[in-house]
């Protein structure tokens, strides 16, 4: 236990220059690229663009107040312009650096290096038929995967049997891809994507509270198998947070 400790500790200077290698930026290594590759010929979907969005107007404090977990859903389905409302707040692209290797997004990240990829298993959204797509982030579009059978009962399974995950009219996946982060900061990298990945999901929190959706963050699901659902290898790219988001009853 006092091991897996260390993983939150920083250095003193001293120590600094002892314990952590030089990086592959250092080395001169080319940066690694900020968006996974796709295929631009795929099935491709254009979400709202922000300068359009009528909805999330709503005082941050009130915002800050109200936002809880939520683990009840209705069947109803999220809108398109939700759907992009959510994309857009947890990682939405501002601006890519073309000669420093980095992105701006709607979020912070240690270095601009956004080590994420959100993938998305859309069950119920206007519009869109269901199944598992890709957020192509520098384009503001979802990218179609494919189908998965049975979603709402898989994914609840997946999540160590809470059921209600596989409720969510979309399920966010977000995986971490490290070398994005590890190219500078080496072993300091994975302290980082933990604390990049609690912006991009408390930015779905708030993002839900302002549309009255519910979230809630899932640490509890089976890695290999989810991997497998996404079709990721495990150990350069591999899922770390899901959230199911739905429609909450009035009471
Ligand atoms: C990293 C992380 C993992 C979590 N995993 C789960 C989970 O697997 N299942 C669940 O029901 N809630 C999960 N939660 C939600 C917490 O239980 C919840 O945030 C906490 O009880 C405080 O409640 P609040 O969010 O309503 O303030 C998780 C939250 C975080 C931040």
């Amino acid at each position: 236990m006092e091991e897996n400790r260390q993983f939150l500790h920083f250095f003193d200077k001293n120590d600094y220059a002892k314990v952590v290698p030089k990086s592959d930026e250092s080395k001169n290594k080319p940066f690694p690229l900020f968006q996974k590759p796709y295929n631009e010929t795929g099935k491709l979907i254009d979400l709202i663009p922000p300068t359009k969005f009528e909805i999330g107007n709503i005082s941050f404090l009130e915002l800050v107040n109200r936002r809880m977990s939520r683990r009840n859903y209705t069947d109803e389905p999220i809108t398109l312009e939700e759907l992009s409302f959510l994309l857009w707040c947890t990682q939405g692209v501002k601006r890519a650096f073309k000669k420093r290797a980095g992105v701006m997004r709607t979020v912070p990240s240690a270095g601009a290096k956004s080590p994420f990829e959100t993938y998305l298993i859309i069950n119920r959204v206007e519009g869109i038929d269901p199944g598992l797509y890709r957020y192509i982030s520098f384009k503001h579009r979802l990218l179609f995967i494919k189908n998965i059978e049975n979603s709402e009962q898989k994914i609840g399974e997946l999540a160590y049997d809470q059921k209600f995950v596989g409720k969510g009219a979309v399920v966010f996946c977000w995986v971490a891809v490290p070398y994005r982060t590890e190219w500078r900061y080496t072993i300091l990298a994975h302290k980082f994507i933990a604390i990049d990945l609690g912006h991009v999901s408390q930015n779905l929190y708030l993002a839900c509270e302002a549309l009255d959706l519910g979230t809630v963050a899932i640490g509890y699901y089976e890695q290999k198998k989810f991997d497998t659902l996404l079709g990721l290898d495990g150990k350069n790219e591999f899922v770390v947070l899901i959230a199911p988001v739905g429609k909450i009853p009035i009471i």
